[in-house]
């Protein structure tokens, strides 16, 4: 027996080395969940408000035996079925969603974790500590069934509970469990922390990458890849090295998804870089958001066409921006994304950390030949995104277009991200970064940084501001070198706890973002649905703006706010004139 298991796990590693994916299965075939015409006729027939509700349903019973029943109605009518038929064959052999998992109480929540009391103003910790409990809300356990019996969910097995955003977003996200752990860690919680690293990991062992969100219809697609940086901000907390020894591995096969799946050669100028981009090669409707998908293609005359706007818009939802005109070339209209020909400076700033990490983390264990991989990787990362992102003359990065060649230069937040990966550290860098953010009145939004200068009506561009973006500028600029830089950082991160408090004032509720347009502040919206409460990034970024600025941060008022930010803005002028 042992011999049999070395055996087997020589091959296994002998092909994890030779780079052999064929073993891993392929990113969803379910007929429910992910293709077919079941999945076609009960989306298209619209039978809830939100796609979203139907592939969420757990089956009554096997998928063989849901399948050949569909197939029987199917032919008993000659394939005509009716909206009612329809009903109640889903009533009949589903579930409704939502019960798969059951709320958990996380076991290292306790009250008063150390950072609430560097929280001077009494309003704002006492809202710090309401923070500090939706943990209590938002954590989920997976019910065993999910696990011995996962062919009649579309739910991924997590055997760890873990944090969910909340609202419709009922299982984990990736990039969204970044922000959540940043919380998590203020809050003194790490075996949670360590619990949903445990999860990613796992699934990165068993699907050679992160889907998108906990679901099998989430597979062909991945988001932001923060796990690396998630496993950073753990170790540096808890310094427990033995978990990134046992687990190096998968981060490494995780990264290496992206350099084989999600990387582009460009020849520019006489010279070849290599860089990342959001890339998913698979046609068909999202099953989640399926009628919306089929209904904006039935524009499009060709199937060839059709094919790769859903294709470009699976790699919109895999950047995390759903959708934006950052990816729409030639127009502000959805018709026109084309996510995988944009080089997106975010992607590549994030990447570029991760490989960092990793060679700190393979010099830490001793491995030199891994951490030289990764320290050559980050250093041409950082040769390719100097000579084709950065612009001297504006003064940030930008996203390229690899259609034109040329750089995007319209206005988003994550144009800062590589100060915030501290992947370029010299000083100037951040004084030109704040000219930047004053050249495009950035200031002048006094409820947040708003996700573009653009209106389009979808949900990441104006005027919406979401909260990991807002992070993405002010942590950078934070711990940036420059004095200036850092009281913007300051300012920003002042504005942004503003618009948070007074809205959760109001309505005792955190969201997924806000509109910056609206005096007050208020939820944001556009895009495919409602605007969602809970929410695990908003909280996670709003606790560490608290931990950070505790000491000077205050609850304001409209007035206030008001003054305080014209105050500052002298300053900050008076600081230029001298
Ligand atoms: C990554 O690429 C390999 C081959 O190039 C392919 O077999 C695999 O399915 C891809 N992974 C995903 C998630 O698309
Ligand atoms: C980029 O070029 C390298 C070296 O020529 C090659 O190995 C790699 O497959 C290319 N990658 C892509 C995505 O074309
Ligand atoms: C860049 O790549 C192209 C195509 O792979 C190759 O022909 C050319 O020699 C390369 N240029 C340099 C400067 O390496
Ligand atoms: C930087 O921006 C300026 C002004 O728009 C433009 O003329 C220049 O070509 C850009 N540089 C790069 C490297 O794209
Ligand atoms: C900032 O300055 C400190 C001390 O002078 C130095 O140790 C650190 O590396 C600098 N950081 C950056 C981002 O330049």
């Amino acid at each position: 027996m042992q011999g049999r298991n070395g055996i087997l796990q020589l091959v296994l590693l002998l092909g994890l080395e030779l780079g052999l994916e064929g073993a891993l299965p392929p990113p969803c075939d379910s007929q429910i969940y992910c293709t077919g015409e079941l999945l076609r006729r009960v989306q298209m027939a619209k039978l809830y408000q939100d796609d979203k509700h139907f592939v969420d349903m757990p089956l009554s019973m096997s998928p063989d035996q849901v399948l050949k029943d569909f197939n029987e109605l199917l032919s008993s009518n000659e394939g005509y079925v009716s909206r009612e038929q329809l009903k109640s064959f889903v009533t009949e052999h589903f579930k409704d969603p939502g019960q798969e998992m059951d709320t958990w109480i996380p076991q290292d929540w306790r009250d008063s974790p150390k950072f609430l009391q560097n929280i001077v103003d009494p309003k704002l910790r006492a809202w710090a500590e309401d923070l500090h409990k939706l943990w209590k809300k938002l954590g989920r356990k997976m019910k065993a069934e999910v696990g011995s019996q996962p062919d009649r969910y579309s739910l991924i097995y997590a055997a760890q509970p873990f944090i969910v955003p909340g609202g419709r977003f009922i299982e984990f996200y990736y990039w969204d469990s970044f922000w959540v752990i940043e919380g998590l860690l203020l809050s003194e919680m790490p075996q949670t922390v360590k619990g949903m690293l445990q999860n990613f990991l796992d699934i990165v062992d068993r699907y050679g990458h992160i889907p998108n969100g906990g679901r099998v219809y989430y597979l062909q697609r991945s988001q932001p890849p923060l796990l690396t940086l998630m496993m950073g901000r753990y170790l540096e907390r808890t310094n427990d090295i033995d978990f990134v020894r046992d687990n190096i591995g998968t981060l490494h096969q995780e990264l290496e998804f992206w350099r084989h799946n999600r990387s582009v050669n460009i020849s520019h100028k006489g010279a070849n870089y290599t860089l990342n981009r959001y890339h998913v090669p698979y046609g068909g409707p999202r099953p989640e958001s399926y009628s919306k998908d089929e209904e904006l293609a039935a524009l499009l005359p060709e199937e060839d066409a059709r094919e790769s706007l859903w294709a470009e818009l699976k790699a919109g939802a895999e950047s995390g921006w759903d959708f934006s005109s950052r990816w729409f070339i030639g127009s502000n209209y959805l018709l026109d994304i084309k996510t995988s020909q944009v080089i997106p400076v975010d992607l590549n700033a994030f990447l570029c950390q991760a490989e960092g990490l990793l060679a700190s983390f393979y010099s830490i264990l001793g491995n030199m030949p891994m951490a030289k991989i990764y320290q050559d990787a980050q250093a041409q990362r950082k040769v390719a995104m100097q000579a084709l992102l950065w612009n001297e003359t504006l003064g940030s990065w930008f996203d390229f277009n690899l259609e034109s060649s040329q750089q995007n230069h319209g206005f988003y937040p994550t144009n800062l991200s590589p100060l915030w990966a501290g992947c370029f550290s010299d000083p100037a860098i951040a004084i030109k970064n704040i000219k930047y953010l004053e050249d495009n009145k950035i200031l002048t939004y006094k409820h947040g940084i708003p996700t573009s200068l653009q209106i389009s009506g979808q949900q990441w561009d104006f005027p919406n501001a979401w909260a990991p973006l807002q992070d993405l500028v002010v942590q950078g600029l934070a711990e940036s070198n420059s004095t200036r830089a850092q009281d913007m950082a300051f300012q920003l991160a002042q504005n942004w706890i503003w618009t948070n408090f007074a809205v959760y004032q109001k309505n005792k509720a955190m969201y997924e973002k806000y509109d910056i347009n609206i005096d007050s502040g208020e939820p944001g919206g556009g895009g495919e649905y409602e605007v969602q409460e809970g929410f695990g990034w908003t909280n996670g970024v709003a606790l560490k703006f608290l931990n950070r600025y505790g000491d000077r941060l205050t609850s304001g008022s409209g007035s206030m706010m008001f003054s305080t930010s014209c105050l500052l803005l002298a300053l900050l002028l008076l600081g230029l004139l001298c």
